[in-house]
C-alpha cells in the first residue's frame, strides 16, 4: 500500500473534501493540511484516520502531489510554501488560480521554480456532456451556423457563507461559478471566437451588489465574431421565483438542490440545444442521480432528450494526476480567466458597490 503516490490536500473545506474523496478513489493516499482542522479526518473509503497537519512545512514524509483547495486569496501564498518545501512539486490548484493582483507573484514563482509542475482545475473543459451537446447540434443542424451561446450557473451560497465558508470579496459572483462558465463557453465556441471574447474588452455587464458579499448576481452579454451572441448569467444568492434578473431563456428549467441551476445552451437557426448539468431537478422536487446531466434538442420536428452520466471533476482530477505524475511538458498556466473575472469585477468598484447596496440584496444595477 505504501508505494501508492501520496497527495496532500491543502485546505480541507468543501472543495478539499471533494478532492480527498475523488483522489482516494483514484488510488492515491491522502493527507491534509488545514490550520482550522478540528478532529481527525478519516479516509473517504477506508474510514481510517489520515495524517493531517496545520502547516505545509510540518507535514511529515514525502508528498508526490499537492492539491491546493484554500480560499482563492491565499492560493499564491500556499503555492510559495509548497515550492519552498519542494522546488519540484507537482501541484493541482483550485480555480480561479489567484487574484489579479497576485498574478506577478505567481508568475515569479513559476519562473523561480522551473521544475515545478502546476495544473489549474478547469473541470467543465473535461465535461463529456458538453461534447455530446455539440455533437447533437452537428448531427441535427450540420449546415446551420451557431447564432448564440448562453450559459447560466447559479447556486444559493447564503447559508454556506453565513456558516463561514470562503467568501470571495475580491471578485464577488465572478469568483465562484464564473470560471466554470468561461470553461463552458470555451467548449462551445470556436477557439478563435472564444479567445477574441475572453481577451477582449467587457461589452455589457449588469449586476446586483451587496455591501458585504460584493456582486452577488451578474449578467454579461457580448456580440462576438460573425455576430454570435454570448450571454453569461450567474447568481450566488439563488434566483427567487419571478426574479426579474434571471434571463428569460433560463425560466423553463427548474432549480435543483441548494438553488443550483447549471445550464448551457446553443442556438442554431430554429433549433435549441440545452445541457442541464448536475444536479438536475425533476418535476416532483427530486433530482436525477448524481453526475447525471440532461441534454435536450428542441428541433422544428420535435424534442429529443438524452441523459449522460459523467463527473467533470473526477475527469479533471484524474487527467491532472496523470499529467502531473508523468513527465511530458505541460501547457503554461492559463491566466486568462483570472484577468477576465477581474475585469468584470472592476466594473463594480468597491465604492460604487457600497453606495448602491443600500442595505441588503436590493443593491442597484450597475
Ligand atoms: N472546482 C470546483 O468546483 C470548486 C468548488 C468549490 C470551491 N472551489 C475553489 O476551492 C477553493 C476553496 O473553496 P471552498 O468552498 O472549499 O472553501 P472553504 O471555506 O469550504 O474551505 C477552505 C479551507 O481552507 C482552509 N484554509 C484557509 N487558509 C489556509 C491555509 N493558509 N492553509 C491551509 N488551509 C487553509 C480553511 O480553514 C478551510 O477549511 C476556492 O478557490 C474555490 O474557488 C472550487
Amino acid at each position: 500500500m505504501n508505494d501508492l503516490p501520496r497527495v496532500c490536500v491543502v485546505g480541507y473545506g468543501v472543495a478539499g473534501r471533494l478532492h480527498h474523496r475523488l483522489l482516494e478513489a483514484a488510488g492515491l493516499r491522502v493527507c491534509t493540511v488545514d490550520p482550522a482542522l478540528t478532529g481527525v479526518p478519516v479516509g473517504a473509503h477506508s474510514r481510517r484516520a489520515i495524517e493531517h497537519s496545520p502547516a505545509v512545512r510540518d507535514m511529515p514524509g514525502p508528498v508526490n502531489l499537492w492539491s491546493l483547495c484554500t480560499p482563492t486569496q491565499v492560493h499564491t501564498d500556499v503555492l510559495a510554501e509548497v515550492l519552498e518545501r519542494d522546488p519540484r512539486a507537482r501541484v493541482i490548484m483550485e480555480k480561479p488560480a489567484c487574484r489579479a493582483q497576485d498574478v506577478p507573484r505567481l508568475l515569479a514563482l513559476l519562473e523561480r521554480y522551473p521544475e515545478a509542475r502546476v495544473v489549474v482545475m478547469n473541470q467543465y473543459r473535461h465535461a463529456h456532456a458538453l461534447r455530446l451537446l455539440d455533437d447533437l447540434r452537428r448531427q441535427h443542424m450540420p449546415d446551420q451556423p451557431v447564432t448564440a451561446v448562453r450559459v447560466a450557473f447559479s447556486k444559493d451560497r447564503r447559508a454556506d457563507m453565513a456558516a463561514g465558508r470562503f467568501i470571495d470579496r475580491d471578485h464577488g459572483v465572478f469568483g465562484y461559478e464564473w470560471p466554470h462558465m468561461l470553461a463552458v463557453a470555451s467548449r462551445l465556441l470556436p477557439p478563435d471566437t472564444y479567445r477574441g471574447y475572453v481577451e477582449g474588452p467587457v461589452q455589457d455587464v449588469h449586476g446586483v451588489v451587496h455591501d458585504d458579499y460584493f456582486v452577488t448576481t451578474a449578467r454579461e452579454r457580448a456580440v462576438l465574431a460573425d455576430g454570435v451572441e454570448l450571454e453569461l448569467y450567474s447568481s450566488v444568492v439563488g434566483d427567487p421565483p419571478g426574479d426579474t434578473g434571471a434571463p428569460d431563456w433560463t425560466r423553463p428549467f427548474r432549480h435543483s438542490t441548494g438553488g443550483r441551476r447549471r445550464l448551457a445552451q446553443i442556438q442554431t437557426g430554429p433549433a435549441l440545444f440545452t445541457a442541464e448539468m448536475d444536479p438536475v431537478a425533476l418535476p416532483d422536487g427530486g433530482r436525477l442521480p448524481a453526475n447525471t446531466h440532461r441534454l435536450t434538442a428542441q428541433l422544428p420536428t420535435g424534442c429529443q432528450e438524452v441523459l449522460v452520466n459523467d463527473s467533470p471533476m473526477d475527469n479533471a482530477l484524474r487527467t491532472a494526476v496523470a499529467r502531473l505524475l508523468g513527465d511530458l511538458p505541460l501547457p503554461p498556466v492559463d491566466l486568462t480567466p483570472v484577468h477576465r473575472i477581474s475585469a468584470l469585477a472592476a466594473r463594480f468598484g468597491r465604492d460604487r458597490a457600497t453606495a448602491a447596496a443600500a442595505g441588503q440584496l436590493s443593491g442597484g444595477a450597475v
